[in-house]
């Protein structure tokens, strides 16, 4: 038995309000949720599973969730940030609305141990979002293959650990409740979409991605599982590009990347020009996008750009 399933009927007996999805007494080992969203398919009275929380995109997703009505469990190597997330999340919302948990992503056991407290936590998980991925920029002689594998660990291997530790919780709610769908978003990026220069082990990493997503959402369907992704373009407010001293405004102006430019706000305008609406990805267009995964019964196994006109599928 799967050491989070005794937690799954522990929402019957929460008073936090949290319990949309009840527990009712099931026949034997197995469940029956009586499921209570206040909308059919709406975002709000999810437990969402957010990883990489602690800061960028992870974050506000997390924050902007919590304040769509989700009950979210934060994610990161980084605890000490994820706590503080948590704790920012908690003031605005109330106490257990959200909880912080250490997870490193590409690792099996650190995975289901943070899958086991957030189950133990809520009762559940409604919503996975696969967003922690980390970015080593360079040419194919400055990449080693030491940074290759750390790009393909976290971002590929991670999504698949991830899933792997999720789906049974998803499935078995699903189980539990048939009429009741769950899902899965990958946080991908416009480099999954079309190659990226002097960046193969990112795009890489994520072009891999969207095939897992394909390939997850093929089998999951049969499991009430959900699985989209979301393909940000470049979101230039963010930490990973505005950081002083590591952030890839200051390294692609020191590298060189683009040609002319003698300051981060050359770098900047020249990512920004090659935007059709003009600006970066902001984190409300990324939520924006997976509330619609969300809230969409009838889709799975797609990558949605986030662009601002960027990227176009054909
Ligand atoms: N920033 C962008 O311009 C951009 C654009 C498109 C897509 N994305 C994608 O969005 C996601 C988030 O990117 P971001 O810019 O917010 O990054 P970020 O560097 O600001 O934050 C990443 C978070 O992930 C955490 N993390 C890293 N490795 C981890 C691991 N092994 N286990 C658990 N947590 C880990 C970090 O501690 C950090 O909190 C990534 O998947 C990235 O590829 C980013």
């Amino acid at each position: 038995m799967a050491s989070w399933l005794p937690h799954l009927r522990g929402r019957l007996a929460d008073e936090r309000g949290l319990p949309r999805l009840r527990v009712l007494p099931g026949d034997g080992a197995v469940l029956r949720l009586d499921v209570e969203w206040p909308a059919a398919g709406a975002v709000l009275g999810r437990v969402a599973l957010v990883t990489g929380g602690a800061q960028g995109f992870g974050r506000e997703i997390a924050e902007q969730l919590a304040d769509l009505g989700c009950w979210v469990a934060v994610a990161d190597l980084n605890l000490a940030g994820a706590r503080e997330v948590a704790r920012g999340i908690n003031e605005r919302h109330g106490t257990g609305r959200s909880l912080a948990v250490e997870v490193d992503v590409a690792d099996e056991a650190s995975f289901a141990a943070a899958v086991e407290d957030v189950v133990a936590f809520f009762g559940g998980i409604d919503l996975f979002v696969s967003n922690a991925g980390i970015v080593r920029a360079g040419s194919v002689g400055e990449i080693t293959p030491e940074d290759f594998d750390l790009v393909t660990r976290v971002n590929y291997r991670g999504y698949f650990v991830g899933v792997r530790a999720v789906a049974p919780v998803l499935a078995a709610q699903h189980a539990a409740a048939p009429e009741h769908w769950f899902d899965i978003v990958e946080v991908n990026s416009k480099s999954g979409l079309s190659g990226s220069r002097k960046n193969f082990a990112y795009a890489g990493s994520k072009f891999g991605g969207i095939g897992l997503t394909q390939s997850f959402a093929l089998e999951l369907v049969e499991q009430g599982i959900k699985v989209n992704a979301v393909c940000p373009g470049n979101y230039l407010d963010g930490p990973l590009w505005t950081d002083p001293e590591r952030g890839l405004l200051v390294q692609y102006l020191a590298a060189g990347k683009v040609p002319g430019a003698t300051t981060v706000d050359d770098v900047r305008r020249h990512y920004e020009a090659q935007v059709p609406m003009g600006r970066g990805c902001r984190p409300a267009d990324v939520v924006r996008a997976i509330r619609y995964c969300v809230e969409q019964a009838y889709e799975t196994g797609q990558a949605i750009p986030v662009t601002g006109g960027q990227t176009m599928l054909h």
